[in-house]
């Protein structure tokens, strides 16, 4: 977009409202990933002040290419948590299979299997987890966010990051909650059926999907972090 191809009519901007350093300090430092949730419904008014949020991210040569998907209801979120888990199972059964492994090892990078193999603990936590009636994936959130971008874009998942990262504090300062869900991200990635479920478009990849709702449970203090690791030139 060039500078001509602005619309005329730009909103203000209102200093009054102003936002101190440590008050926006204060909000990062106390945003936290949510894992329980109540079950009342995000509205869809702050589903869409969570949106205009995303689009005020920077995006690589501006192209602001992110697309939204946000489904809500419980009982959606469950039919994708199943499809995930049954993604997982298959992975589960071809990874502990050494035909199968092999046959992963010929289409995926060494370093992708190295992963996968690293995350079979977790994935069968999770299909335990899921099979006895514990949304570990979704976390019981009443919504989810998936953030998805053209396949090619050469910044769309950073893209999505950052739409997703001012989702998340804008959220925090709305009293909501947020987690990402990386748990969907791969399998989106590789199952054109679980890309499909999400309704995401064959020529989109997924960039990131987040779940929104409202806390069960509210932090009183600030969690300690590390330091930076910070090499000063
Ligand atoms: C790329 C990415 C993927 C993530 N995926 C998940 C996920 O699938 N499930 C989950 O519970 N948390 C997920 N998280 C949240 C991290 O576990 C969390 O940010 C981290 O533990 C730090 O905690 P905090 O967000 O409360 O500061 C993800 C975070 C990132 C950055």
């Amino acid at each position: 977009m060039s500078h001509a191809d602005l619309p005329g009519a730009c909103d203000a901007i209102d200093a009054a409202l102003g936002v101190s350093p440590p008050a926006l300090m204060q909000l990062m430092r106390t945003r936290r990933s949510i894992r329980s949730y109540t079950d009342e419904p995000v509205s869809h008014d702050d589903l869409k002040t969570l949106l205009q949020a995303a689009v005020y991210a920077p995006s690589g040569h501006n192209d602001q290419a992110w697309q939204f998907i946000v489904i809500r209801g419980r009982e959606k979120l469950l039919g994708l948590a199943n499809a995930v888990t049954g993604f997982m199972e298959s992975l589960l059964t071809q990874l502990a299979n050494p035909a199968g492994r092999d046959a992963l090892a010929k289409l995926l990078p060494p370093t992708m299997v190295k992963h996968l193999e690293e995350m079979m603990p977790s994935f069968r936590l999770i299909v335990e987890s899921q099979h006895a009636g514990a949304d570990i994936i979704f976390r019981g959130a009443p919504a989810l966010i998936a953030i998805h971008t053209p396949r090619g874009l050469g910044t769309g998942t950073e893209d999505a990051h950052y739409a997703a990262g001012n989702i998340m504090l804008v959220a925090h300062a709305m009293g909501l909650g947020t987690c990402l869900i990386g748990f969907l991200v791969g399998p989106a990635r590789h199952s054109p059926q679980i890309a499909a479920t999400i309704g995401i478009p064959p020529e989109n990849e997924i960039g990131t999907a987040l779940v929104v709702g409202h806390p069960k449970h509210r932090y009183r203090r600030i969690v300690p972090r590390r330091q930076p690791p910070v090499k000063w030139v």
